[in-house]
């Protein structure tokens, strides 16, 4: 007994030291749950409430994030003197000790954002200003103010980098970023910034980005900042941007104006280097037609500027001073959402490097296009919702839109495109015209005469590959309106009737189209099959919202991979599109919200079994008045069609064989009660000899 109680004593030892080298082992990766790679030891969320003090004491990168340390104290970084980054974020520090950081001499990062900094900046001020080398610190998040923050940058000369954003800074005059003369990011995003005063970023010569989103600024007039590459100052309430004219050039090459209340186009003299300009969702507009002025030379805005007790008035002649600026290496301009009824003469010749132009959600009503207008550098251009219903075009050579690969009319009022327009552009890839009421032109004009204006031609657009035209009213296709034109993508859907009877319109472009879109375009019953056997590269078909009545014809496809036949009118899955190898190559099919009944869906099991329909839960079938979902069908359901499948002649019979028989029975009750007279009488009208 004893010899046993040993033998299992001995056995746990050994199975705790196995356990406990295990342990050993696994340490090398981590400590105290802290992922520890090379010279980086990473305890994320656990839990921590102190800063571990046994971490490889070589450690360069320390991350903290989400532990409730709440105080950093003079001796919690002891350990670690080779720190280069330390991330404290959301560790709920109210306290940095002032001696926190005096042993990370090399520390050149610091991440304290979402803490509550502002408990006690004071003291954590002064524990910043012993970390001669910090170049980037993050202290957004902290709920400071403008003078807590003045506080906490105080002298950190060394930054070249820092986020003051989501706090609660209200206004910036020069003292809060004084002496940063190594700065260049700033972040200040997310605060409550009504007011910049004159001089709050001179001494930031090195400044190059700026964040200013998500403040409350209503202007900014005489913007001086040279030195800026970077301005975001979206969502804000800016009505004007005046750029200052002043001796040096402006560096700028990104602006972010967009959500703002901008009424007019920003004023940028001398921003010649500026590559992207967005300026979406404004109130900008031109306003000659307002003014009711011959020219917009006599345009003048004239400004109040209130600095103390002093009001300076300032006039600006607007449209002299943008006609005397030039844009030379604009590439992006986004003037969407805005108000913009017509661009002046001249407007688009400025930005002769321009080549993507956003104008959609204005109000344009015609659009002119001229020579060096829009620039020939133009790849994308959206003039989708707008009230466009004709667009001009100079007359002879124009070449401005070769380059133009993408041309957006989306959603205007017209009826076509003048004749010669898309000729001209010789590189354009993606047209989409969905809803505007055009038609296409009838089989090639005569030679000599031009087709009628009000008409679009894509036939011989041998660059173009992706074609909208949902929802135009178009009529059912004529000939090969697509004739040498080799289309990848197609859109026809919301044109009710388009193909009338049968896809041989698409014949051109049947062999290249990958992705055909026929949602809502009337076909019917009345169609003998849809047949897309010669469409051998077809990706995508949407066959939705149409009357079909039976599954079309793939033929031998092996390309198709997505198929859409939601709402139609299809009661059954045949079983040979089913087994086809179509269904091999498919992946996503859609079938939900036909009136299929339910005892004709027989290929369900295999189809389950694909895997390809996205929409099974939502596929439902009749059964005599109820809706079933096919998920759900009881296994009785099978009993009931086979009473349903009987032949009716049968059913006939079987309730009519009843009747019959009482009626045979009746009749040989009857023969047999009035036979017997009868034989007598015959017996005796006869005088046979009887027998018996
Ligand atoms: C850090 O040390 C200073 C004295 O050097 C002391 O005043 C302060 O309270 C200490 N703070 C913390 C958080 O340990
Ligand atoms: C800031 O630096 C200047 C000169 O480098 C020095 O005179 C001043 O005392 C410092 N201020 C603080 C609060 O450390
Ligand atoms: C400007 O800031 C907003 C808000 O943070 C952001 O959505 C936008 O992308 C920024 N603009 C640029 C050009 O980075
Ligand atoms: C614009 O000015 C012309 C004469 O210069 C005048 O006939 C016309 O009525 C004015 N229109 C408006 C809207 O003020
Ligand atoms: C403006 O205010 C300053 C004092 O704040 C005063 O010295 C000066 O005279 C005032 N100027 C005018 C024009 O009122
Ligand atoms: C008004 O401002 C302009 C430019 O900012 C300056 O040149 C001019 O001296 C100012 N006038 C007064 C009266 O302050
Ligand atoms: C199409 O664009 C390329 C550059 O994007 C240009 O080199 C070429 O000339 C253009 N094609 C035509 C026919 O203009
Ligand atoms: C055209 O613009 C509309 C609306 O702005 C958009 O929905 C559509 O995707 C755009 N078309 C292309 C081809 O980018
Ligand atoms: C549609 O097709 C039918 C018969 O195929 C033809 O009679 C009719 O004219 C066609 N309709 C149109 C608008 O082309
Ligand atoms: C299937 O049921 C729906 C809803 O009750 C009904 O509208 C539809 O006509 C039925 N279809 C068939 C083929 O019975």
């Amino acid at each position: 007994m004893e010899l046993l109680s040993l033998w299992l004593c001995l056995g746990f030892h050994l199975l705790a030291v196995e356990w406990r080298n295990n342990g050993g082992t696994a340490t090398a990766a981590s400590q105290g749950g802290c992922k520890l790679t090379d010279g980086a030891a990473d305890c994320r969320g656990q839990g921590l409430a102190s800063v571990p003090s046994s971490l490889p004491p070589h450690s360069r990168t320390l991350i903290l994030d989400a532990n409730p340390l709440q105080t950093l104290w003079n001796h919690s970084l002891q350990p670690y003197p080779q720190l280069e980054r330390l991330s404290l974020h959301g560790c709920r520090l109210q306290r940095l000790g002032r001696g926190a950081f005096r042993q990370q001499g090399r520390l050149r990062s610091l991440g304290l954002a979402d803490n509550r900094l502002a408990q006690d900046y004071r003291e954590a001020a002064a524990a910043l200003r012993t970390l001669p080398r910090l170049q980037t610190l993050d202290l957004a998040g902290n709920s400071l103010t403008e003078d807590m923050a003045a506080v906490l940058l105080h002298n950190l000369s060394s930054l070249e980098a820092v986020s003051l954003a989501r706090n609660t800074i209200m206004r910036l005059d020069e003292s809060v970023f004084e002496g940063l003369e190594h700065l260049r990011e700033l972040d200040l995003q997310r605060n409550y910034i009504f007011e910049i005063e004159g001089g709050a970023f001179d001494g930031l010569t090195e400044l190059r980005r700026l964040h200013l989103a998500y403040n409350n600024l209503p202007c900014i007039v005489d913007f001086r900042l040279t030195q800026l590459h970077f301005l975001n100052v979206s969502y804000n309430g800016l009505e004007w941007f005046l750029a200052s004219r002043t001796e040096a050039a402006f560096e700028l090459e990104t602006l972010d104006l967009s959500h703002n209340q901008l009424l007019f186009f920003p004023l940028l003299p001398q921003c010649g280097k500026l590559r992207t300009l967005l300026l979406q969702d404004n109130n900008m507009g031109f306003y000659r037609d307002l003014y009711n002025t011959s020219s917009p030379q006599e345009m003048v805005a004239q400004f109040l500027l209130v600095d103390g007790n002093v009001t300076n008035i300032t006039t600006v002649h607007l449209w002299e001073e943008f006609a005397s600026s030039s844009l030379p290496d604009l590439h992006l301009l986004d003037l969407s959402q805005n108000q913009f009824q017509y661009l002046p003469e001249g407007f688009l010749r400025k930005m002769p490097s321009l080549s993507r132009l956003d104008l959609n959600r204005n109000c344009l009503m015609t659009l002119h296009i001229r020579e060096q207008e829009p620039p020939g550098a133009l790849t994308e251009l959206d003039l989708s919702h707008n009230q466009l219903s004709e667009l001009h075009l100079a007359p002879g050579p124009s070449g401005c839109l070769r380059n133009l690969r993408s041309f957006n009319l989306s959603s205007n009022q017209l009826l076509g495109v003048p004749p010669g327009l898309f000729a001209s552009a010789s590189n354009l890839t993606t047209v989409d015209m969905s809803h505007n009421q055009i038609s296409l032109c009838p089989s090639p004009a005569p030679s000599g005469r031009a087709a009628p204006h009000s008409c679009v031609d894509f036939r011989h657009m041998a660059s173009l590959r992706s074609l909208s035209l949902e929802g135009c009213g178009l009529e059912a296709l004529q000939d090969s309106p697509f004739q040498g034109t080799p289309l990848t993508h197609l859109d026809l859907s919301g044109n009710w009737g388009v193909l009338n009877g049968s896809v041989t319109p698409l014949r051109d472009v049947a062999p290249t189209l990958q992705v055909l879109s026929l949602r809502n375009a009337g076909l019917s019953s009345s169609f003998p099959e849809l047949d897309f056997s010669a469409f051998g590269n077809l990706r995508d078909l949407d066959l939705s919202g149409n009357a079909l009545t039976s599954f079309p014809r793939f033929g031998g496809s092996r390309a198709l991979q997505t198929l859409d036949l939601r709402r139609n009118s299809l009661t059954a899955l045949p079983q040979r599109a089913v087994s086809e190898q179509l269904w091999r190559s498919l992946r996503t099919v859609y079938l939900s919200q036909n009136p299929y009944d339910c005892c004709a869906v027989e290929g369900w099991g295999t189809l389950q079994r694909l895997q390809a329909v996205a929409d099974l839960a939502l596929v439902t079938c009749n059964l005599s008045s109820k809706v079933i979902r096919v998920l759900e069908l009881p296994g009785s359901v099978s009993q009931d069609c086979k009473w349903e499948r009987v032949d009716t002649g049968l059913l006939y019979l079987v309730l009519i064989l009843p009747s019959c028989l009482t009626l045979l029975v009746a009749c040989t009750v009857i023969f047999l009660t009035f036979k017997k007279p009868l034989f007598l009488l015959i017996k005796t009208r006869c005088r046979w000899s009887s027998v018996y």
